[in-house]
């Protein structure tokens, strides 16, 4: 029985140790299988670390170069603006000539040049060799602006058109201009330039026309002069103006109050003491080849002329609204409205309007301005300043 017993005991003790090697099995098997997934969670882990690490870097990488870019732009910008500053610097510390210029045309071209005289005559070429090292010292930058042989009287009318007395001369001929008073104003301009010979060396925007109001072909411009003569007392009053700087800042205001271009006119011309030779004026019964002709010896070429016979959309010879600037005019003498027979139709244009569209150089540029305003516009505004440049005297500013 003992030994029964004692047998049972042991297979007991056997049952229960291979329990226990059972259970000790079974969480092992489930540790195993967390240490696995364990490892498994880690290695993930680490890979994502990794990846993330990775895109970090990239990140990082991106923004050191756009970093460097920004920085690149900056400096650049900042270069920029110090050439700009000393540029500016450059040009407002250079004296404004002490001589004075007088504007004429080479023989042989169609554009103005300056050449420098001495009002008195004696010591000519002193003031030349003044002017000259003037004109290399200050406009050299800004003959990389202008391709425009006014470059020197640019270079002057630069540093006035923003100033005090051009703002004055501006706000007195605004108060006494009116829209219908426009095209008055802007005819006086070319009748005062328009006496231009370069040949002769002679006439051009010097204000004579003061002399010249009873000649015929001045007939009509005593208002707008006495327009201009009240603007002109005021101005007078705080700083004395001549007649050329009045009538060529009063034509541009007239152009950009009837919605033309805003054209900036440099200050400084001399008035003349008497009137110009007579008979300097384009008649207007001239035909394509005479005008061409005519602005020639003005220093103005075929352009020029068509450009600023745009100036008829003002006034009432029947270019659209008399007191509109637009390129109207371009647009009804391509029509030829005068070949119809009879009726206001027949009446509209002078001769010389007519006459430019029987030539082929000025019905290019007539059409071009007809398809293209803004053209029309930089074209007249380059023209008006040869305009009122042409054959001016001009003082120290
Ligand atoms: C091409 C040669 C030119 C000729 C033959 C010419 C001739 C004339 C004539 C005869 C008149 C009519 C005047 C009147 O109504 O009694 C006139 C008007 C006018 N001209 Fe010219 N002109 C020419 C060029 C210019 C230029 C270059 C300008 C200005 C840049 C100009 C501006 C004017 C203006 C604005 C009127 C209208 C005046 C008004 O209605 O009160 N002309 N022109």
């Amino acid at each position: 029985m003992a030994l029964i017993s004692e047998g049972g005991r042991e297979r007991r003790d056997e049952k229960e140790e291979k329990e226990r090697y059972e259970e000790e099995e079974r969480k092992q098997r489930v540790m195993g299988v967390q240490i696995m997934a364990l490892i498994s969670e880690r290695g993930k882990e680490r890979r994502d670390e990794k990846e993330e690490k990775e895109r970090y870097e990239e990140e990082e990488r991106k923004q050191r170069v756009m970093g460097v870019q920004i920085m690149a732009l900056i400096s650049e910008r900042g270069k920029e603006r110090q050439d700009e500053k000393e540029e500016k610097e450059r040009s407002q510390c250079s004296p404004l000539p002490t001589v004075e210029f007088h504007a004429t045309t080479p023989r042989a071209s169609t554009h103005n040049h300056i050449s420098i005289e001495n009002e008195s005559g004696s010591g000519a070429s002193t003031s030349r060799r003044r002017a000259l090292v003037f004109v290399a010292a200050t406009t050299t930058p800004l003959l990389l602006l202008f391709n425009h042989e006014a470059f020197a009287v640019k270079a002057a009318g630069l540093a006035t058109t923003t100033s005090e007395n051009y703002m004055l001369i501006k706000e007195e001929v605004k108060k006494v201009l009116s829209k219908a008073k426009a095209a008055g104003v802007l005819r006086l301009v070319f009748h005062d330039a328009g006496t231009f010979d370069m040949d002769e060396n002679s006439g051009g925007m010097n204000g004579s026309i003061v002399y010249e109001l009873d000649r015929p072909e001045n007939a009509g411009l005593k208002k707008p002069m006495k327009i201009l003569e009240k603007a002109k007392t005021e101005v007078d009053a705080v700083k004395p103006v001549s007649w050329a700087d009045m009538i060529a800042v009063a034509g541009a205001e007239a152009v950009s109050l009837c919605g033309g271009p805003t054209i900036p006119v440099p200050l400084g011309r001399l008035d003349s003491m008497e009137p110009d030779p007579e008979g300097k004026l384009p008649q207007e019964s001239l035909d394509a080849p005479g005008l061409k002709q005519s602005f020639q010896r003005k220093g103005l070429s075929t352009q020029d002329l068509v450009a600023l016979s745009g100036a008829h959309t003002l006034g009432s010879k029947g270019f659209g609204n008399p007191t509109v600037f637009d390129n109207s005019y371009f647009k009804i003498l391509l029509q030829k409205p005068w070949t119809s027979s009879g009726g206001m139709a027949s009446m509209i244009g002078l001769p010389s309007d007519r006459a430019l569209t029987d030539d082929n150089e000025c019905l290019r540029w007539i059409t071009k301005y007809a398809e293209n305003q803004s053209m029309f516009f930089e074209d007249f505004k380059n023209a008006y300043t040869k305009l009122v440049n042409s054959g001016a005297k001009w003082k120290s500013v």
